[in-house]
């Protein structure tokens, strides 16, 4: 079995203090940060960049999981490389060509991730399996925090875990997750779970690591 990972997503942190929030979560037992990049055009909302990103950096030793909601993704992957993320994570429906954008990442050094809205199938990644580290999975619309969970999302977590077979590849999953919400995603495959609501709620670094140790230990 794949190492279970929690990678809070700083979205739902407080952007007047995110260097403090991003430490505050380390130190709470975050095995990632989840960087959520919007450009208003892929989706409805627009958040930070890698100048904010490359500012957080000097913040914490832990890996950046990028989750980049742009459109189109290539002319701006050097960028977020050079910002300090370990892993970055194109849409497969970002653009016409998936394979050129996971080659571009790995040729940078990093670690390549592709992520499938809710709507798209499976099918969307079965040729570019062996070309990345890790498939985030959408359980929600992307664009925003704090919505409901996509139950439907549950059984394509499991087509996936079936695609990825014995590859060292994380099988993440991204929107809505919480302690309810984890099990039937792990059950399901899952190994690494973003949560932003659900982990900055409470607003210190204990009740930050309680959340979670909470949605770990669910
Ligand atoms: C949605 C983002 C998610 C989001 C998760 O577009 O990709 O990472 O911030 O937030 P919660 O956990 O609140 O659904
Ligand atoms: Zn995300």
């Amino acid at each position: 079995m794949r190492d279970i990972k929690i990678a809070p997503s700083i979205l739902a942190s407080d952007f007047s203090k995110l260097g403090e929030e991003v430490r505050a979560v380390t130190e709470a037992g975050a095995d990632w940060i989840h960087l959520d990049v919007m450009d208003g055009h892929f989706v409805p909302n627009i958040s930070y960049g890698p100048d904010v990103i490359a500012a957080l950096r000097a913040h914490t030793d832990i890996p950046f999981d990028c989750h980049l909601m742009i459109a189109p993704a290539d002319p701006y992957l050097e960028a977020f490389a050079k910002a300090g993320c370990d892993t970055i994570t194109v849409h497969a429906e970002a653009g016409p060509h998936l394979h050129r954008s996971l080659q571009a990442i790995r040729a940078l050094g990093k670690k390549a991730g592709v992520t499938l809205n809710p709507a798209t199938p499976v099918s969307a990644i079965e040729h570019v399996i062996d070309m990345v580290d890790l498939v985030l999975v959408m359980s929600v619309n992307p664009g925003f925090g704090g919505q409901k969970f996509i139950d439907a999302v549950v059984p394509k977590i499991a087509a996936i875990d079936a695609l990825i077979g014995d590859r060292p590849i994380d099988l993440e999953v991204d929107g809505g997750v919480t302690a309810d919400t984890a099990p039937a995603c792990a059950k399901a495959g899952a190994n690494a779970f973003v949560a932003g609501s659900a982990v900055f709620k409470g607003g210190t670094v204990d009740a930050y690591r309680a959340n979670i140790e909470a949605i770990r230990a669910a």
